[in-house]
């Protein structure tokens, strides 16, 4: 094995010889030109229609859509590929998820204090049926607190729905000890692993969470590729979301037999060189080794967070320890709009970043803040780039 050589692995991202320092990974992720050849192979060598037509090239696209799902199913741990349903993106997963359980007046549903809207407007749109949502609020730095959690808890609960890794401040939630409690309880746990995935290692068994949904997009996949997991025995007994064409194994005028597990949640023809490109990536990811990226990103964030954090006109968001906020550096600068500073990195040095919201707007809302600055890191990035970023935020943090 080879270790972990950052000049080397940014030959892979044509787009980064341009003037560009690409922090906006927590946003979507930049894509390695294995990702995009592959996408290209299909529409090159097999661009044909998979799952129906029994000739050679929609033999080689269920062929490799396969060999895509086993990729996905490895990079979690997932114990079958069964278990592994495309999706366009996380939040269609996790609406699946929403609307293929079987809701009750009164059920509830646990949510943290700082979910993404994708995993909070699905469990809040289930009010319609009286679900009651209940807002598990975290530490005072926005680590997780699990008696909170606990407290949370009824005989009523019937999910837990949690953020992995915050894109708010990345703190990473203890999923494990979530679980625990919640099964303690007879409740399922859901977890957005938007932000995990692509940035540490994951093992949904380990963890032993019943469903997890996540981006391709955030993980050097193409846009609108998703992933949902379940275990077999939820999602069998889960109804159908989008139904059509695929979803079904006969039909008269008068029924139909639903298809099999999972192809009974992918509806209509699929995005084919999409997900043949997301299990490239998968492949990429596993390749460079997820220990290696996560690690760099913690070395970036150290370095921001040393050179800024104790500028008195940086206000951080999340711990201050760099090591708890995974490759996240999330802040305002005192008295100034995050989208002007924003703009500002763009146009002096090609510093792309987050402003605004991020869709967390209901924690924003709550601690009455506009909005924030957020610089994320990924395994492209150098300290140069980190040390042009701090310089810029100084220079800026000198206007006001
Ligand atoms: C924590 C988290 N959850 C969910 C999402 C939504 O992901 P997608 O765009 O794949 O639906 C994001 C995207 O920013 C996110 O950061």
């Amino acid at each position: 094995m080879f270790g972990f050589n950052v000049e080397k692995v940014r030959k892979d991202f044509p787009v980064l010889s341009q003037r560009l320092v690409y922090f906006d990974n927590a946003c979507m992720s930049l894509k390695p030109k294995q990702v995009v050849e592959k996408m290209n192979e299909y529409y090159e060598k097999y661009p044909a229609c998979g799952g129906r037509s029994g000739h050679r090239l929609s033999r080689e696209v269920d062929y490799q859509v396969e060999l895509a799902r086993r990729e996905v199913q490895k990079l979690i741990g997932a114990g079958s590929q069964e278990e592994i349903i495309f999706v366009r993106n996380a939040t269609e997963g996790i609406n699946l998820v929403a609307h293929g359980l079987d809701w009750e007046k009164g059920d509830e549903v646990i949510v943290t204090d700082k979910e993404h809207n994708s995993n909070l407007i699905p469990w809040l749109k289930l009010k319609e049926e009286g679900v009651v949502v209940r807002v598990c609020k975290g530490n005072e730095d926005g680590t997780f607190n699990l008696k909170n959690l606990r407290d949370c808890l009824s005989k009523k609960t019937k999910l837990v729905a949690v953020v992995h890794v915050s894109n708010l401040d990345g703190v990473e939630n203890p999923i494990a000890d979530i679980v625990k409690t919640a099964h303690a309880n007879g409740v399922w746990v859901l977890v957005d692993g938007a932000q995990s995935v692509p940035h540490k290692e994951v093992d949904v068994r380990k963890l032993d969470v019943d469903f997890f949904a996540f981006s391709g997009h955030k993980a050097l996949g193409p846009t609108g590729t998703g992933v949902l997991y379940g275990k077999k025995d939820l999602l069998n007994k889960m109804c159908q979301f989008i139904v059509g064409g695929q979803t079904v194994l006969d039909s008269t005028y008068e029924g139909y037999d639903e298809e099999l597990l999972p192809k009974k949640f992918e509806a209509g023809l699929q995005d084919y060189a999409g997900i043949i490109g997301l299990g490239e990536a998968c492949r990429y990811l596993k390749r460079i080794g997820l220990k290696e990226i996560e690690k760099q990103e913690e070395k970036l964030n150290k370095l921001a967070t040393s050179l800024l954090s104790g500028n008195e006109k940086i206000e951080l968001i999340g711990p201050r320890e760099a090591e708890k906020r995974s490759g996240v550096f999330t802040f305002n600068v005192k008295g100034m709009r995050s989208h002007d500073v924003a703009k500002m990195l763009d146009a002096s040095k090609g510093i792309a970043v987050r402003s605004g919201a991020f869709c967390v707007h209901s924690w924003f809302n709550a601690h009455k803040i506009d909005g924030a600055v957020r610089a994320s890191f990924y395994l492209y990035n150098t300290e140069d780039e980190v040390r042009v970023f701090v310089k810029e935020v100084e220079k800026i943090c000198e206007l006001v």
